[in-house]
């Protein structure tokens, strides 16, 4: 495997195998953001691609490993969807995988943004982003899907981020820092027992294989705004599972986003499954609290008194009194 890097050059690129006999490569550039994987814009000739490449380790952060083969379970998301008339219209096309380099090569959707622009104070929704994101969960949840991979290397990396790191009481990462305040208040959660054992039960239900496709990642940073409407991307964490963990952590985002209620009654309404509602709830207080606590930060506008009470509102949801 050659390991490149937002530097390797235009004739290290050309000489993978990966173009056309006479396409030339005429620039390249990091996407966007990324901290997992090495995802890059390569200009050719003939095209504009999106070359994402994953490593046996997170990218920023080397020291963390990481399953190399994840770029494989994209590759397989993308083509269960691609035959789903739906699906396959939120969702950049396949264009090239090579096994040897882990390097996928996507459509360009061109520069979007994505959507954690919605944790700002004054944000809009656009009803037909709203709508897009509900139909295409709507549609993700319908598909009959036997033999994905269990992606449980993956799973587990996750579960330490969304059921374990953020709950340590001495995991080495002071909150202080993200916000004064916010470790002392963080303690309550971290000797809690009662509620840690709750946690407990619920990771193992992460950790077990379901019968509904899932995103697995299913929040603002996974949505791109393009010209061509809403699209959906970066699918590395996806797994058959409860329908009821994309749900959850959706729903957590709209209250990391201060989202009226209203928005996830009008996406209940609309969504077309079946679902336990303290399910929902138990996922959605997990990513909320990961997300206030644990590593994963976010562009968030909200004060310590909001995180308090989204906090021991989360709680509640995972355990409620
Ligand atoms: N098909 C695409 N078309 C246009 N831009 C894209 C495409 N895929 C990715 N990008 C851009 O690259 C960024 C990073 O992509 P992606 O989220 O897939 O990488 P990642 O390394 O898995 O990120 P993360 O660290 O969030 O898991 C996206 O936020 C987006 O800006
Ligand atoms: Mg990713």
């Amino acid at each position: 495997m050659i390991d490149l890097n937002e530097h390797s050059s235009l004739e290290m690129l050309h000489s993978l195998p990966l173009w056309g006999k006479d396409e030339k490569l005429l620039s390249v550039e990091p996407a966007g953001e990324s901290n997992m994987n090495l995802v890059l814009r390569v200009n050719t000739s003939i095209r504009s691609v999106i070359l994402k490449q994953s490593k046996p380790y997170v990218r920023k952060f080397p020291q963390i490993l990481a399953p190399v083969n994840r770029i494989e379970i994209e590759l397989c998301y993308y083509q269960l969807i691609e035959d789903d008339d739906i699906l396959s219209g939120y969702s950049p096309k396949v264009i090239h995988y090579n096994a040897e380099h882990h390097i996928l090569l996507i459509e360009d959707l061109g520069n979007g943004i994505d959507f954690n622009t919605i944790y700002a104070k004054d944000y809009k929704w656009d009803d037909n982003d709203f709508h897009s994101i509900s139909r295409y969960l709507n549609a993700l949840h319908a598909l009959e899907v036997s033999n994905f991979p269990d992606n449980m290397e993956m799973k587990k990396l996750n579960h330490e981020h969304l059921f374990r790191f953020p709950f340590l009481e001495e995991n080495g990462f002071d909150l202080d820092i993200v916000q004064p305040g916010l470790q002392k208040i963080s303690l309550k959660y971290k000797t809690d027992a009662e509620f840690k054992a709750a946690l407990e039960l619920l990771g193992k239900r992460y950790l077990a294989i379901g019968t509904t496709l899932l995103h697995g990642d299913f929040y603002p940073a996974s949505w791109l705004k393009t010209e061509n409407g809403v699209k959906i991307i970066d699918t590395e964490f996806a797994y058959m599972g409860d329908s009821e963990y994309d749900l959850g952590v959706l729903f957590a985002h709209f209250d990391l986003a201060r989202m009226d209620e209203s928005y996830q009654k009008t996406f209940l309404q609309l969504y077309q499954h079946s679902y336990a509602e303290d399910l929902v709830n138990a996922y959605r207080g997990m990513e909320i609290m990961r997300r206030l606590i644990g590593i994963a930060q976010l562009p968030l506008s909200l004060t310590l008194a909001e995180k308090k009470s989204l906090l021991e509102k989360a709680r509640n949801y995972i355990l409620p009194q």
